[in-house]
């Protein structure tokens, strides 16, 4: 039996989280479920969007499957989510894009896996106005050694232990030479210690190009946060975009698997929701415990499913609900 805390989380959060716990159950996954709250709905319960208990129920357990979460624009509490990656040393974001089938995209087969830095860069908003009337800002990028080395034998473990070929290190470091220079020269360095892998690096715009052009030469993209935030978001255009693309966010001792789309406030309650993007985080969930044969057993199931427009949900093109898709998905399993 597994302990896994699960933040169901805001807007259409309980109703794929319903859905995605539900087919985890009928395949017989053995999971203790340990709830836990988090985002808007906590803020609006407790006053506080993350309560310590949660914090400290993700501590004690090490893995959690979390719903989107509702971010006020502007003023209020900022991102849980990366309040969460800081707390827990979750340095890796991985995002996995595969075409999968029934999902109508503008690209030939697709299978590359992005693995983001998540702790340093530009991303991490370090800023300051540098005069008083606020009309100049400076950003300071920071990035080590530790933190690109952890996060590229990350990417390099992941091809080996998946079966992988190549890993791709994007940089732009003909002019950012100090900070991303230095995580292409930390890649160069540790590249000779996985010789049955292939190794290339690449600057940042024209991965951007090729991604569109050429996607299947991709396999494995490693790079820095602010890059990583960009590229992963494209490597879902590719594949059908946010809601069929799952993702997680990786520690050495802990993990958080999650949908890289929002709470959709638009279509919360109302059954539209497609569980897609949260089942395939899930299953890198199950990959992740072990349970790697009940895993596969749900992505052929959902697989077949996606194939049945009468089941899948209207923005994959389908006349389906969050409820159908679910209950086909089970019957698929049998
Ligand atoms: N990981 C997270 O928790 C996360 C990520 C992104 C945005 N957010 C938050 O979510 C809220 C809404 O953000 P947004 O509207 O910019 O983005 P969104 O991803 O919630 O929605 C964008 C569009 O995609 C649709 N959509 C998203 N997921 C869907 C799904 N599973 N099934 C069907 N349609 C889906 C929505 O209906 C909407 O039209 C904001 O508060 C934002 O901060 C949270």
């Amino acid at each position: 039996m597994h302990d896994i805390v699960l933040i169901k989380g805001d807007g259409i959060g309980p109703e794929i989280t319903d859905s995605v716990t539900e087919i985890l159950a009928a395949a017989r996954v053995e999971i203790n479920w340990i709830p836990a709250q988090a985002g808007m709905g906590a803020f609006e319960k407790t006053g506080n969007p993350l309560p310590e208990e949660t914090v400290a129920l993700i501590e004690k357990h090490k893995l959690a499957l979390k719903g989107p979460l509702t971010t006020p624009v502007g003023s209020g509490f900022r991102s849980i989510n990366v309040a969460l990656r800081q707390k827990f040393d979750l340095y890796s974001n991985i995002r996995p894009a595969r075409t999968l089938p029934g999902v109508p995209t503008h690209f030939g087969s697709v299978d590359l896996v992005t693995f983001r830095e998540n702790t340093q860069g530009m991303y991490i908003g370090q800023e300051r106005w540098l005069d008083e009337d606020q009309n100049q800002a400076e950003s300071i990028a920071v990035v080590s050694r530790y933190a690109s080395e952890r996060i590229i034998r990350a990417a390099f473990e992941y091809a080996v232990k998946h079966g992988r070929k190549k890993v791709t290190l994007v940089h732009k470091a003909n002019i950012l030479k100090f900070t991303t220079g230095l995580f292409l020269k930390v890649g160069q360095e540790l590249a000779h210690e996985y010789p049955g892998i292939e190794f290339n690096d690449m600057i940042v715009d024209n991965t951007a190009m090729q991604m569109v052009m050429r996607p299947e030469i991709f396999d494995i993209i490693v790079t820095t946060n602010l890059f990583g935030d960009i590229l992963s978001d494209l490597a879902s255009g590719l594949v059908g975009g946010l809601g069929v693309t799952g993702s997680a966010n990786m520690g050495d001792t802990h993990a958080m698997f999650e949908a890289v789309h929002g709470s959709a406030p638009d279509i919360a309650g109302q059954g539209k929701a497609n569980p897609t993007a949260l089942l395939l985080s899930a299953l890198m969930m199950l990959e992740h415990i072990g349970e790697t044969e009940k895993a596969e057993k749900i992505r052929k199931a959902l697989h077949r499913t996606l194939l049945d427009k009468n089941v899948i949900t209207a923005d994959l093109g389908g006349d389906g609900n969050t409820r159908l898709f679910t209950q086909a998905l089970i019957r698929n399993m049998r």
